[in-house]
Parts: structure tokens; C-alpha cells; sequence
């Protein structure tokens, strides 16, 4: 006999919201993996824009011999996008994915908190810097809050930290373990609920060292990039990662990390600052520290 067995706590419906770099590739895996996506974009020209996203990065796989044509037709119809909050009711996991500032992640926990209706539902963050607390502590179930910090481009990066806080259950993290591990074919590393977790107090840093040479004029982005790409086997250096991460995810990440540890190797240069205003945001914008066609 065949048919699918399902554990207890299997997540089979997914909510994601934010429908931009990260909420895309969050969509794409999941619908790949043959969960049942709703995906909450923030109005209505956002969908088509998120859409986009998604059917690119499914055709680059077909191209790449990554994936069939059927399966990337088979995907795209387990996606479904809204701009409705409300249509995220039956989930079993939502992750937002929405940029990174604390008090809109705080607002959209609160209304999540009261539209997901399950009580045994899980709403994960995707925050690079947030703590996790900040998010539990506005809901009713802080023990099925969590993080589930996931790295660009979704579909490529094999890692995804879970940070749980204080607050959180551990059967909630050996869900979200399973989730990860199991469904998604991802390896989860667990991270203590600080701003940044493991890999970003790491690496902020060093691309914040990166950023003041180039400001001080000590070396330029080419010079840098080469140094580590050439010199230290980085598939990327530093500046072309700061491009792809966005320069306006960059600086919120460093501002998390100076709020909470106040070391100025965590200040973002004033050059960050200044481009993250005129809008060179890297990549998906066009132009950051390269331009981009
Ligand atoms: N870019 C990266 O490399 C990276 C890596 C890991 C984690 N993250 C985290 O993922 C999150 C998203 O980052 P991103 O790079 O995808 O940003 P992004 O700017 O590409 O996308 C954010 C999207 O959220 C949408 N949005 C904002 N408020 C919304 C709301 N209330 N409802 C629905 N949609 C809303 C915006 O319209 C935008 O499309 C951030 O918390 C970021 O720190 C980013």
C-alpha cells in the first residue's frame, strides 16, 4: 500500500508574507517541496512584481537542468498570491519575510497572531537581526514563535538558522528542525536569540570593514573583491555580497548589532548610510557599490 503518513505537527500549509528577494525564494522552495503556499504581498502591484520573481528563478532552474518544465509548472500552481492577511486563517507555519525594521515586523506579528487561527500554527521570522523576543513577546503563543533565518538566493544556500527565545517551545523547534531538515532538504543551525545570531555578528563586520575601505579611500570595491575572491577562495567578495545582499538590509542588520552590543565595529559608515538613502541599494536596485543591467 502507498499514501503519505502524516506525523503529527507536519506542516502542510504555508504562509509566507512579503513577496520580495527572500519572500520569493521562500515560495519557490516550499512550493518545490509540495506544500501548499499562500504568499501575502504588500498591494496589489507587488503580486505581479513577486510573481516575476518567482517564475525567473524557476526558469533560470529549468535552463540549468535543475528542474523539469513539468515540475516547475506543478510548483507555480502550488503558489498562490494575495494581498489579504486574511487568507492566511488555515496555515499550519507562516514566515514573514518583510523588510527588516522591528516595528513593522512587531506590527504584522500582532495581526498574524490574530488571523492564523490553529493554536498549534507557527509564525517564524526571516529577520537577519531581530531578536526573536521582541516579535513572541506581542503575541498570544510566544512558545510557537521562532526564527527561521534563511540565506539568499533561497533556492542555493543550504543553511537556515532556528533561533528560539526564551520563550519558545522545544517542541516547536523539533518541528521547525523536521521543517527545515525534512521537508525543505535544508540544514538548520540553532542560534542563541542575540541581534544577528551566528552568522551575521560574523560577517557585518567584515563587510562593514570592507565598505570603510572603499570609503577611505584605502582601496577600491575591485581591489577589495579581488583580494578575497582570488586571495581567500570567497566565492564573492565583499562589496559585490553587500550588493546582492541590499545595501538597505546591510545597514539595518548593522543598526540591529550596534542597538544591542554598542561596538563601533558595528557602526555602518556614513558611505552605507548615504547610498542606502539615494537608493543605490546594490542589485535590486540597479546600482550599489556596481551597477547592475
Ligand atoms: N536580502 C538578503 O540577503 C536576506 C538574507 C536573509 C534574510 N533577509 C531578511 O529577509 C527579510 C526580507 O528581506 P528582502 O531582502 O527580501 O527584502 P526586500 O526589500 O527584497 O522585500 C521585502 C518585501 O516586503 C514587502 N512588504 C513590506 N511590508 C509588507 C507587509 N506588511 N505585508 C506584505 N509585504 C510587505 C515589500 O513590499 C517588499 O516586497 C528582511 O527581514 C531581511 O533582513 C534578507
Amino acid at each position: 500500500m502507498t499514501g503519505t503518513v502524516s506525523l503529527p505537527g507536519a506542516i502542510h500549509r504555508v504562509g509566507i508574507v512579503g513577496s520580495g528577494t527572500m519572500g520569493a525564494g521562500l515560495a519557490e522552495i516550499c512550493g518545490r517541496a509540495g506544500l501548499d503556499v499562500v504568499v501575502v504581498a504588500s498591494g496589489p502591484a507587488s503580486v505581479p512584481a513577486g510573481l516575476g520573481r518567482l517564475v525567473s528563478s524557476l526558469d533560470r532552474a529549468v535552463t540549468r537542468g535543475k528542474l523539469s518544465e513539468d515540475d516547475r509548472d506543478a510548483t507555480l500552481a502550488r503558489v498562490a498570491f494575495t494581498t489579504e492577511l486574511d487568507d492566511l486563517a488555515d496555515r499550519d507555519l507562516v514566515m514573514e519575510a518583510i523588510r527588516e525594521n522591528e516595528d513593522q515586523k512587531s506590527e504584522l506579528f500582532v495581526a498574524l497572531d490574530k488571523v492564523v487561527e490553529s493554536p498549534q500554527a507557527i509564525l517564524a521570522s526571516n529577520t537577519s537581526s531581530i531578536p526573536i523576543m521582541r516579535l513572541a513577546r506581542v503575541t498570544s503563543r510566544p512558545e510557537q514563535v521562532v526564527g527561521l533565518h534563511f540565506f539568499n538566493p533561497v533556492p542555493v544556500m543550504p543553511l537556515v538558522e532556528l533561533i528560539g527565545s526564551l520563550l519558545t517551545g522545544e517542541h516547536t523547534l523539533q518541528r521547525m528542525t523536521e521543517f527545515v531538515g525534512g521537508s525543505l532538504g535544508k540544514t538548520p543551525i540553532r542560534s542563541p536569540d542575540r541581534a544577528g545570531f551566528v552568522v551575521n555578528s560574523l560577517l557585518i563586520p567584515y563587510l562593514l570593514s570592507a565598505i570603510r575601505m572603499v570609503e577611505s579611500g584605502f582601496a577600491t570595491a575591485e581591489v577589495v573583491d579581488q583580494g578575497m575572491t582570488l586571495g581567500c577562495s570567497h566565492p564573492l567578495g565583499p562589496l559585490r555580497l553587500t550588493d546582492m545582499i541590499g545595501l538597505d538590509v546591510v545597514a539595518a542588520i548593522a543598526e540591529s548589532l550596534q542597538a544591542e552590543f554598542r561596538e563601533p565595529q558595528f557602526t555602518p559608515p556614513a558611505l552605507l548610510l548615504r547610498m542606502v538613502e539615494g537608493g543605490l541599494l546594490g542589485k535590486k536596485s540597479g546600482r550599489g557599490f556596481y551597477p547592475y543591467s
